[in-house]
């Protein structure tokens, strides 16, 4: 009896304790809805009156042991954050406890979370639901739950509410490119658990490709003992390392043995994230050609290649038995390691030479009566398809194995766009997006003179956040296909796990929030006001995340009247407080609220910062505009330019925006396989001296210079006589390059300008070369 009234006594003071506090909290903060930043936002949120208080003395009670790992990120974080060792209970407490409750009427990864004064509910009908139920909770936390050591009077406080959640798409994935630089399994877990409190749950490990094979596979010991090193040369641009010289130790590289990736997937496994093996055929391949040259068409040595290589033609004889076999022999050792129902396969990028002259593969496309060798490759997918789907598991590819025909099972990776995905969904088979435009987290993500090489691309956050995998155009029944979407982080440009970081974070937070989260809704004002708490929670994570969406840019209009140009400046966030100073003023002085566009007609230099709480912070904007005679004046085109780089239409090449390394920045015009020939109509008789034509060489893409420039003047629209011509032969050129072709001439008086630039046509490869144009300075 005594004891009971001490109990109850107990009870009432802590619960009246407990309500001071929620009522406290109340009067002076009052919640809403502004102030919960969950992300990926949950499907249905209710907001309460006051809070839950964790103590010392939270218990969980976690019925079902195999959920024990879901309540694990919580307790941790409370280890590591607050110093205390929450308990975990089997016996349902009276009061403040976390309480995993199963409900067999949800989906799989859906969960429910009530925050009450007294208790949280967590329903979930799967390890991965409960998970999520706690990932949630988490982000509900103060954000100092994410720091790396204790920190003191934080009242660890969540706001009542009511939250049913669950996915859009089952498919939430990330992949690593560990060939073309290695990261060690640390990094990889670290990764994990950061795909987990994003509720992702695939994590895709592209293991092979020509610069590393990165998996040990006993049968084949060669393919790590030599295909897993290559010659350091880390100091040259990734596309200029020349090919190793025999005498030379490879010492660039590493791989990961069984045991690593036991750990690795039971990890993964113990935060609800699949592993995906990649295992690249027939392309992709040079490290297993230089560990195994017997699999290949032409048997010769070749060596691991350190840096670019392209086109890909060391590829695995199609046409050999033996050929099958070894990769039978791989994937048996790699699906008894990885328990992914999705085994990876690449097909990608085959460049399929040796395969039409090679007497296997033509004696097997003979056999087998394939019509070429896009057929042959069809036919290899499929021998692996039938192998894969023999061990019950499904075959997936990137779009490539459409070509020649798709093998029944399979699954598709739609990268080149999303017209693999609509094809492959077409014709029944299940998709996964990742289309360039918006998943390759290689891309650019800020201006490309402030941010780290990159691989080219512009992918900004916000473009991610416009991500959806479900294409406009696509029925219900191929909607239905569309297994969900994920990032693909390329490694040429990332030799660091700080860098990789960079490039992940934040796009992965509105990657998640595209898959998780209904469509309905969704808003990149709404969603970037949650972006800035989140940085301070990756802060404590100690993730090196990107700032690029505060970087300014600027946008301009020319009018085509006046020939001012006005100049916006903006960030991704809207309502950022820019300041600016003009020429010599100085920005700490003179800075000047950013409210409208800048006018200019003269040559301009625009400083410009982002402010907060009256402080400069990160990069300044510092940019010259340099006017001149041909601003916003009419230009024909003689030989249009492409479609896919319009630059900024028809004045363009007079809006004095010039454009960067970045070809994809919308400041370029491009012609393919054709020359530049266009005529700028001044309107008036005017006085010049020089014209200058600004080009971009990056060879990689096909972007060539000119091979020669041609100035001509006429007064009076109809004869044109030539003031200038610059010769450029041919250089192969390992950089990205920009230059100004400047032709200089005698005053004279013109109505009229043509500028003629010769394309070089043809690459030396024998595909169509690009132009590339982003201005015409008149003076
Ligand atoms: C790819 O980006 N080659 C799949
Ligand atoms: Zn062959």
């Amino acid at each position: 009896m005594k004891t009971k009234i001490n109990w109850a006594l107990k009870s009432l003071i802590i619960l009246f304790a407990l309500c001071c506090l929620g009522c406290q909290n109340k009067a002076s903060n009052p919640i809403t809805e502004k102030d919960i930043h969950i992300i990926p936002k949950p499907k249905d949120l209710k907001l309460g009156s006051g809070h839950f208080v964790f103590t010392e003395k939270t218990k969980l009670y976690v019925p079902n042991n195999d959920h024990l790992g879901a309540a694990d990120v919580l307790l941790n974080r409370f280890k590591t954050a607050a110093n205390w060792d929450l308990e975990v209970v089997k016996d349902l407490p009276s009061t403040n406890f976390i309480q995993f409750k199963n409900n067999g009427n949800l989906d799989h990864e859906a969960y429910t979370l009530n925050v009450n004064n007294t208790h949280v509910t967590i329903e979930g009908n799967s390890f991965s639901g409960f998970s999520y139920g706690i990932q949630t909770l988490r982000q509900l936390l103060p954000s100092e739950i994410e720091s790396q050591q204790p920190i003191e009077s934080v009242v660890w406080e969540v706001p009542q509410v009511m939250i049913t959640d669950s996915p859009r798409f089952k498919w939430r994935g990330l992949m690593l490119d560990v060939s073309r630089h290695f990261f060690q399994k640390e990094y990889i877990m670290e990764t994990i658990d950061r795909l987990a409190y994003h509720k992702m749950n695939t994590l895709h490990l592209h293991l092979v490709d020509d610069q590393g094979w990165r998996i040990e596979i006993k049968k084949y010991p060669k393919l790590t003992d030599i295909g897993a090193y290559r010659v350091d040369q880390e100091d040259k641009p990734w596309n200029a390392r020349p090919p190793q010289k025999e005498e030379v130790n490879n010492l660039y590289g590493g791989y990961f043995t069984q045991e690593d990736i036991k750990d690795i997937v039971a990890y993964a496994e113990r935060r609800g994230v699949n592993v995906v093996p990649e295992i690249e055929m027939p392309a992709h391949v040079t490290s297993a050609i230089a560990s195994y040259p017997e699999f290949s068409c032409l048997e010769e040595p070749v060596t691991v290649p350190s840096g670019g290589l392209w086109p890909i033609t060391d590829i695995y004889c199609a046409g050999k038995e033996s050929t099958f076999e070894f990769l039978e022999n791989v994937l048996t050792e790699v699906m008894a390691l990885f328990p992914s129902k999705y085994i990876h396969v690449g097909g990608d990028e085959a460049t399929k030479t040796n395969w039409k002259t090679c007497k296997h593969c033509q004696k097997r496309m003979q056999l087998e009566g394939l019509k070429n060798v896009e057929e042959l490759q069809s036919y290899f997918i499929k021998r692996m398809e039938r192998f894969i789907s023999s061990k019950g598991r499904i075959l997936i590819g990137w779009d490539e194995i459409l070509e020649g025909g798709l093998a029944p099972g399979a699954t598709v990776m739609s990268w080149r766009g999303v017209k693999g995905g609509l094809e492959a969904s077409s014709e029944g088979h299940d998709v996964v997006m990742t289309p360039g435009t918006h998943c390759y987290f290689d891309h650019y993500q800020g201006p490309m003179d402030t941010e780290p090489k990159a691989w080219g691309g512009f992918t900004p956050v916000s473009k991610v956040y416009e991500f959806d995998p479900v294409v406009d155009s696509m029925t219900q029944a191929q909607a239905e296909h569309v297994l969900g979407g994920q990032a693909n982080l390329w490694a040429e440009y990332i030799p660091t796990t700080a860098h990789s970081e960079y490039m992940i974070f934040p796009r992965l937070a509105a990657l998640s929030e595209t898959l998780w989260s209904p469509k309905t809704n969704r808003s990149w004002t709404e969603f970037s006001s949650r972006l800035v708490p989140l940085f301070k929670r990756y802060e404590y994570q100690g993730i090196n995340y990107a700032r690029s969406a505060y970087a300014i840019t600027a946008e301009t209009e020319v009018n085509d009247s006046t020939h001012v140009i006005t100049v916006a400046l903006k960030t991704e966030f809207p309502d950022t407080d820019i300041r600016y100073a003009l020429n010599d003023d100085l920005l700490e002085t003179s800075g000047t609220s950013y409210t409208m566009p800048i006018e200019i007609d003269s040559t301009t230099t625009i400083k410009a910062s982002r402010y907060d709480h009256n402080a400069p912070v990160g990069q300044v904007f510092n940019k010259t505009f340099n006017y001149h005679k041909a601003v916003g004046k009419p230009v024909t085109y003689n030989t249009l330019y492409s479609n896919s780089y319009q630059g900024k239409g028809s004045n363009n090449m007079v809006n004095i925006v010039r454009g960067t390394k970045n070809f994809h920045d919308g400041q370029w015009q491009a012609w393919i396989g054709n020359n530049m020939d266009l005529v700028i109509d001044l309107e008036s008789s005017t006085e010049l001296s020089e014209v200058t034509i600004g080009t971009m060489e990056n060879q990689g893409p096909s972007i060539y210079f000119p091979t020669q420039i041609e100035v001509l003047l006429s007064t009076d629209g109809k004869s044109f006589s030539s003031v200038g011509k610059i010769d450029r032969p041919f250089k192969v050129n390992p950089t990205i390059e920009l230059k100004d072709f400047t032709i200089r001439f005698n005053k004279q008086q013109a109505t009229h300008v043509q500028v003629k630039a010769v394309s070089l046509k043809k690459t030396p490869s024998g595909g169509g070369a690009w132009l590339f144009v982003d201005e015409i300075v008149v003076n």
